[in-house]
């Protein structure tokens, strides 16, 4: 199996070979990630919704990150290992940035770590990338800024926008960042974009003329119905497989079906029928 590097991304683009990444917060699901063809997998804030429930990505923490992200990063050998930077870890200032970045590199043993925003968040990608740590930036629909944007809505639609984007995009490039995520943006956008750029785009939602894709391994899984964007393609049905499964275990268990004996361990019939002879009485108990 191939070792990707954050390099690997640049070379894959100079090669015109798409890149692959899927979001992963485990170290089961890492292993498997691992062991396919898969790039990149990105230990995203999204685990607010898809793993704690949350509605957004707000409340996720430095100590969720680096909690899910050590995981991960246990169970990847090959694969680039990108964790988020949570709401409020890096916009304070540059100072706080790095330092957030520095301990999710120390703690989660990360490749790379991810952050949101474009020009405003320049000078924090400088500093983190000054100390050598490699920056993915993610521009387009941010879903730390849901509430300027007053939903989870596709970006860059008008020529304004469509503008300010291209502008994230040269502004991060320009600040260090090895790769851009670009999410909800449009197809033509998108490719305009990636034509641009010396560094790798990563698309969701924004078509193949982007360098390379992601998604959230829980809706391409058919794993989680609460919401599943419509850029979202489902590769399994392992939502239902899982649902089955559960269900025949229950029916089994209250018909005692399973456990069976060769889900077990065994004891000598003798020494059992000598137990149950001699009886073993508790003393408080026979006291009364
Ligand atoms: O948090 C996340 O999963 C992400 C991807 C959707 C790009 O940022």
């Amino acid at each position: 199996m191939k070792k990707n590097t954050v390099a690997t991304f640049g070379e894959m683009k100079a090669k015109g070979e798409k890149i692959s990444m899927l979001t992963c917060y485990d170290y089961s699901t890492a292993r498997l990630m691992d062991n396919s063809g898969i790039n990149g997998v990105l230990v995203g804030d999204s685990l607010g919704n898809v793993m704690l429930g949350y509605e957004d990505t707000l409340s996720v923490t430095m100590e969720d990150m680096i909690t899910y992200g050590a995981s991960v990063a246990r169970g990847c050998k090959n694969t680039v290992v990108v964790v988020d930077m949570p709401f409020m870890s890096y916009q304070i200032s540059a100072e706080q940035a790095l330092a957030n970045a520095g301990r999710i590199m120390k703690e989660a043993r990360a490749n790379a770590v991810k952050l949101e925003g474009g020009k405003e968040v320049a000078g924090q990608i400088k500093a983190i990338t000054k100390a050598g740590i490699p920056v993915m930036a993610h521009i387009g629909m941010t879903p730390q800024s849901v509430n300027a944007f007053g939903g989870f809505k596709v970006q860059g639609k008008t020529e304004e926008t469509a503008r300010r984007i291209i502008e994230d995009a040269l502004a991060v490039q320009e600040a260090g960042a090895f790769a851009v995520v670009l999410e909800c943006v449009p197809f033509d956008l998108v490719a305009y974009i990636s034509e641009i750029l010396a560094i790798p785009t990563i698309g969701i939602g924004g078509g193949n003329g982007a360098d390379g894709q992601i998604l959230v391994y829980q809706d391409m899984l058919g794993m989680f119905s609460d919401y599943v964007p419509k850029f979202v393609k489902k590769y399994a049905g392992i939502g239902e497989i899982m649902t089955k499964a559960f269900d025949d275990y229950d029916r089994e268990v209250k018909s005692q079906i399973f456990p069976s004996r060769e889900h077990g361990f065994m004891i000598d019939k003798e020494i059992m029928n000598k137990l149950r002879k001699q009886g073993v009485r508790d003393e408080s108990c026979s006291k009364n």
